[in-house]
């Protein structure tokens, strides 16, 4: 006699097809990971949870702490699985953009020889995750450029509830300088129960790893 049990045991052939999309773009994104970054490494929990959050209701993260405390690496490794939730949610692969502060706010430079700001506006202001690793470390002239280009992008994003991830040796507080007023405040919205302070020494000292 048909069960309904027997059913349950059938593999559901949409799963096995996420299962394997999942997998695929998660290894292709472990192989664009510098290749510090690639083993893996306990997670600080609250980057953990970000990370497994359902797609549908995504949230943004700010890593913050002191230098060499593990923020970048925490950093690949939350967007990996980051990745890897949104494809098991939605069935569909996710634009990730990953950017380092100093090369972003170069390349958005109207002057850049590289990129063109526009175009690459409008791709970061559509990607699924933005991830801009060490905010602090890019120089920025006030109301230049940088912060007008950086308004378009984050206003953007803010709107559309798109999320962002950032990791930054100094607290979201503090980060006005860079972004600007408007930016400033959009963020503090933005990261409102999604600040992550990693605590330890400087893993980059010794003795720790
Ligand atoms: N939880 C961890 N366990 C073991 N090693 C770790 C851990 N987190 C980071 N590391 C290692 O510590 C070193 C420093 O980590 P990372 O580059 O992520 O620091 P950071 O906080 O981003 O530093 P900075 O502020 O200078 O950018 C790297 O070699 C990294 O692989
Ligand atoms: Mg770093």
């Amino acid at each position: 006699m048909h069960s309904n049990s027997d059913d349950d045991q059938l593999p559901d052939p949409q799963d096995s097809v996420r299962r394997e999309r999942r997998e695929d773009a998660v290894a292709s994104f472990l192989q664009q990971t510098p290749v510090i970054y690639q083993h893996d490494i306990d997670l600080h929990p609250k980057a953990a949870a970000w990370a497994a959050r359902e797609a549908d209701a995504p949230i943004s993260l700010f890593l913050t702490g002191a230098i060499g405390v593990g923020k970048t690496h925490t950093a690949w490794q939350a967007t990996r699985h980051w990745i890897g939730q949104h494809i098991a949610t939605t069935g569909r692969q996710p634009s990730v953009e990953t950017w380092r502060s100093t090369a972003l706010f170069d390349a958005l430079r109207p002057d850049s020889r590289d990129y063109d700001g526009r175009a690459l506006t409008a791709q970061l202001q559509r990607a699924d995750l933005l991830y801009i690793d060490d905010l602090a470390a890019a120089r920025v002239s006030p109301g230049g450029w940088t912060q007008e280009r950086l308004y378009e992008l984050f206003d953007e994003r803010y709107i559309n509830r798109r999320p962002v991830l950032i990791t930054c040796d100094v607290l979201p507080s503090q980060t006005e300088h860079i972004v600007g007023e408007r930016v400033q405040s959009r963020l503090r919205e933005m990261f409102r129960g999604g600040v992550c302070l990693l605590e330890g020494d400087d893993r980059r000292a010794g003795g720790t790893q």
